[in-house]
């Protein structure tokens, strides 16, 4: 086959998305006409044409507005029906998905209609179709960490629809250590985590999470290939990066592809995993993500293959499941 047809059939472990970044922008305006919101853009063409991104904080902006029509349990139940539907054309056989509660019930939104929504769609996608899959809370960096703990107590109650923590939102000026007491928290309570790291920000917040917050796998990561001896680390223990081409190109990390540290880092022995991070928003799901990289730094079938194996050797599942998938 050719490699294309490759990429596209293999079966993928997706473990970097957020939800709320699936949110397309013909959903955006249903939902916002079901729930009476209104929004800054005129039509769905006016909404899609501000998707031109400078950089990290002015993809954030958007994507929090665009979270604002979200209200109801049914509402995050499409949202995460539509993602799974995108998934399986993809041949995503697992994925892990990043919700962001703070940025719900900062609206009003209880925090069990989050749950509700996305926990009956993701079940839903288990029964009729056997896709599997995990959530995962993020906290958004940008606020304090105080308001990070008691989003975590708030989420204690649904402890058994999430197996972890993440890190998300503006990284820059907001280091793995202001989150210190809160992840030692989370350790404690037995959830896995993970940690945005080395997106806009430096390799030192990469390695910091890893001392720091002792995360199991980084998000992003790529800025850890200005630091030789951290990436020697994440090579010799194994700890997966969770790399999101086109979201990179898209705010500016890497606007030219080609550039794109991934093939650096795969060489250099690093789980690599490739991802779609706010597909929506950046151009594609996986195997958009997957061609656009496997064609920019010339991988080859070899290559594809090693991060198809590294996304399920890195996925928070018991070792017999995992090799079921390939
Ligand atoms: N929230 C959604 N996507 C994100 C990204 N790429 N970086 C940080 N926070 C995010
Ligand atoms: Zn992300």
């Amino acid at each position: 086959p050719s490699l294309t047809d490759q990429i596209c059939s293999s079966p993928k472990a997706e473990l970097h998305m957020h939800i709320e970044g699936s949110l397309e922008p013909e959903l955006i305006f249903a939902l916002a006409q079901r729930n009476g919101v209104s929004l800054p853009y005129p039509s769905v063409e006016a909404l899609r044409s501000a998707y031109a991104f400078t950089d990290l904080q002015s993809f954030l902006d958007i994507y929090y507005a665009g979270a604002s029509v979200l209200l109801t349990a049914q509402d995050f139940y499409d949202m995460t029906m539509a993602y799974v539907q995108r998934a399986l054309a993809d041949n995503v056989r697992h994925a892990e998905i990043f919700f962001d509660p703070q940025t719900h019930t900062a609206r009003g939104v209880e925090l069990g209609v989050v749950f509700d929504g996305i926990g009956r769609a993701l079940d839903d996608a288990r029964a009729q179709h056997g896709f599997s899959s995990a959530l995962i809370l993020c906290f958004l960096r940008h606020l304090p960490e105080d308001e990070a703990m008691a989003t975590l107590e708030a989420a204690l109650p649904y402890r058994n629809r999430f197996i972890g923590v993440g890190l998300d939102s503006s990284e820059r000026g907001h280091p793995p250590a202001k989150f210190a007491r809160v992840f030692a928290r989370c350790r404690t309570l037995g959830f896995r985590l993970v940690a945005h790291a080395g997106e806009e920000g430096p390799a030192d917040y990469v390695r910091d999470a890893l001392d720091i917050l002792q995360v199991e796998r980084i998000d992003h990561g790529v800025r850890a290939i200005d630091d030789d001896a951290l990436v020697a680390r994440l090579a010799c223990e194994r700890i997966p990066l969770t790399v999101c081409p086109l979201s990179n190109q898209k705010l500016g990390v890497y606007p030219d592809l080609r550039q794109h540290s991934l093939k650096r880092l795969l060489d250099a022995g690093v789980v690599i995993t490739l991802n779609s991070d706010d597909p929506a928003y950046f151009g594609g799901y996986m195997n958009a993500n997957w061609l656009a990289a496997c064609t920019a730094l010339d991988l080859d079938a070899d290559d594809a293959w090693r991060m198809a194996r590294n996304s399920f050797e890195a996925a928070f599942l018991p070792a017999a499941e995992k090799r079921a998938f390939l």
